[in-house]
Formats: C-alpha cells, structure tokens, sequence
C-alpha cells in the first residue's frame, strides 16, 4: 500500500507514460509525505512551470541551484505542510551532476582539462540517458548523505516509460563497447606509447593532440566510476527501501502504456508499489436545476438547456473513468489501484493539494 510506503521506505520513483501528470503526482507525494516523514525531498527532472510557481521558486532559482531548495513557511502552510517537517525540492541539472562526479574522480586541474576537450563534449551530449544517469546519481548521492528521510523521484518524458529501467544497462552496454575498452585501465597503456611518437603530434596538429592526449589520461578513471554505478544502480530498483509508482490516466493510450510497463517491471522483478490513475473525471457537484432561476433570467432557456448539456457529457465522462478504474483494479488485482481527480482549477495549489489528498485518503 501507498501509505506503507510513505511511512517505511526511502525512495519512491514515479513513472509512467508522456504527460500522464508525473510531475504533478511526484509533488503531491511528497506533500502527502511530510505528513509522516519529517525530512522529504522531491526530485524533479522537467517542473512544469506551474509546479515551481506552486512551490514558490521561479525556474530560474531551481535552474541555477544545483542542491535542493526547501520551500519557504508561507508555502508550507499554504500547502498544509506541517511546521516541524521540510520539503525541499531538487532540480535535476545533468550539467552540475557531471561536474560532481568529476569531482570525485579526478583532480580539479585533471577535471577542468577534461572538460574542456571537444571529445567530452561530443560524448556527454552523446551518451543515451545521461539526463536519467545522473537522476540516478542524485538520488544516490541525497541517500548516502543522509540529509532527507524520504526521496521521491520523478522521471523525466520519455517515450517509453521502461526506458528510465534500461539506462543503467544502456551506459554500462556502451562503456563496455569496443570503443570505450580502449580506455579500460589495462588497455590504455598503448595510448601512452603512441602519445609518445612525435610524429602523431604533427599529424593531428598541437591542439587535437593536446585535447586527445587530456581525454584518453582522464576518461579512464570516468569509465571506471560509471561502470561501478551502474552495476549498483541495476540492483537499485529491487531493493526493498525503493519502490516504484507507476502513474496512467484513464486514456486508452496510457493505459496500453502502462501494460507495457507493467509486464517490463515484472520481467525485471522490480516490484510496483501502486498504480496511480491520474486526471480522472469525477461527477459534477452541482445540478444545473441549482442555477435555473439564475440561468433563466440572464439568459433564457437556452442556457439552461446548454448548462444541463454540459453537465449530462461530464456524467458521462465520469461514468467512463469510473468504469476504466474499475477494469483497472479487476485487471491488475495484485497492485492496489489510487484514483486522483481530474481537477479543473488554474492554480498549482489546488492541484496538488486535491492530488495530495487523494493519494492518502484510505479506500
Ligand atoms: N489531476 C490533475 N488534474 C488536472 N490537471 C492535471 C492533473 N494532473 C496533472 N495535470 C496537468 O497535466 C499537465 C501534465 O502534467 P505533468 O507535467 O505532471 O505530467 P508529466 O507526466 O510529468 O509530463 P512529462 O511526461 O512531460 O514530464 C500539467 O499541465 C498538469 O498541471
Ligand atoms: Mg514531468
């Protein structure tokens, strides 16, 4: 259950299809969360705009933060977050991420070198699923310095949510390639010797050489870290401190997502805590009978009857996800099943505090 999880576990990671409301349901987690943890932190790899706004930060103060940002009072009892808990919120900046592991490989000359070679440029906007490596990173990095009880982590849009699982293996197939063995400890001994042949130097011109001799000393040790991290994280996902939300709305297409992840999660035997079905349309709570006298007297009786139109198309809609949500439970009777309101509201706030609510309120 949910609530089992906010109160035992250490990192929950929210997945699901494009624009299903990962983000927004990764937020309301953690909310939810500083009910029972007293440390909580949100990971988010894309805020929506209306999300950081919600959170009181403009983009541009997350963006330019590399360390976790703790919201101020006034939004923790906007949000009704209690006075003796914190939430903090962490953007994801690939780039600063980088630079830490660096960091702790390397020196800072041997890192600055590094960095300023066109081969590491190349490579760090080539290696597939940098962007998810690194939230992988961080969250590791927030586990071992103790600073937070509870992780949540949302994951960034990806085509196919899976794709978040297979980076690790992804880096680690491609470190292992026959073009990055050459930089394997044992190996690289052949560069030195042929660095040393002036010859090469003329050939590829100072600068190339320069760079070449800079990037082949120092990836070694890079390699080496990446592959290290990647052997841990793929035993990540099936430790029991983390578990995994996997979020879908009532739409035929997300849903046909998430029965791809679903049975993806369960090859890899990393265990779904709950499936969140999100934006979930809910019956009208007025009757248009509630505003006939107002209706008629401002505009007649067809806006009436368009009122009375509009309401009987949202029962139906209701209807519908109620019964998706119902095959839903039937068809994955294993996994406990939240639903969370499709809220109609131009503020952040109320998304995330309805959400929030509905994650945790007992069925
Ligand atoms: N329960 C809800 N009620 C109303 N609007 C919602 C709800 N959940 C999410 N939304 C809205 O849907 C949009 C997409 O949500 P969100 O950004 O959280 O999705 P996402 O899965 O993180 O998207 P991406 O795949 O692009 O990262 C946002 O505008 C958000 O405010
Ligand atoms: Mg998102």
């Amino acid at each position: 259950m949910l609530i089992d999880s906010i109160k035992n576990k250490r990192c929950l990671i929210v997945c699901g299809g494009g624009g299903v409301g990962k983000t927004t349901i990764a937020a309301s987690l953690a909310i939810a969360a500083t009910h029972e943890r007293k440390r909580v932190l949100v990971v988010t790899i894309d805020p929506a705009k209306r999300l950081a706004e919600a959170f009181g930060y403009s983009l541009k103060d997350l963006e330019s933060s590399g360390e976790p940002l703790a919201l101020s009072p006034a939004v923790k009892t906007a949000l009704n977050i209690p006075a003796d808990a914190s939430l903090s919120v962490g953007l994801l900046n690939p780039k600063y991420v980088l630079d830490q592991i660096l960091e702790q490989v390397l020196t800072p000359e041997q890192a600055t070198g590094l960095k300023k070679t066109q081969l590491f440029t190349h490579l760090s906007e080539m290696i597939y699923g940098l962007q998810e490596y690194t939230a992988y990173e961080w969250v590791t990095r927030m586990i071992q310095k103790n600073e937070f009880d509870f992780i949540v982590l949302d994951t960034p849009p990806a085509f196919h949510a899976k794709d978040f699982f297979n980076v690790p293996e992804k880096i680690k197939n491609l470190m292992e390639s026959k073009v990055f063995q050459l930089f394997a400890p044992k190996k690289h001994t052949w560069f030195t010797t042929l660095m040393s042949f002036s010859w090469l130097e003329k050939l590829l011109g100072e600068k190339i050489f320069h760079e070449s001799r800079i990037f082949f000393e120092t990836f070694a040790a890079l390699r080496t870290r990446i592959l290290e991290r990647c052997e841990w994280l793929s035993r990540f996902f099936s430790q029991k401190e983390v578990s995994v939300l996997a979020v879908s709305t009532p739409e035929s297409s997300a849903l046909f997502e998430l029965e791809g992840l679903v049975s993806f999660l369960n090859q890899k035997n990393i265990p779904i805590e709950s499936i969140i079905l999100n934006q979930v349309e809910q019956k009208p709570e007025y009757q248009p009978s509630d505003y006939a006298s107002d209706l008629e007297s401002q505009g007649g009786l067809i806006l009436l009857e368009k009122v009375a139109q509009i309401h009987s198309e949202q029962v139906k809609r209701a209807e519908k996800a109620f019964q998706t949500v119902e095959r839903c439970r039937i068809k994955y009777d294993k996994i406990e099943i939240l639903s969370v309101p499709m809220t109609y509201a131009e503020e952040g706030f109320t998304i995330l505090s309805q959400a929030s609510a509905a994650l945790i309120t007992k069925r």
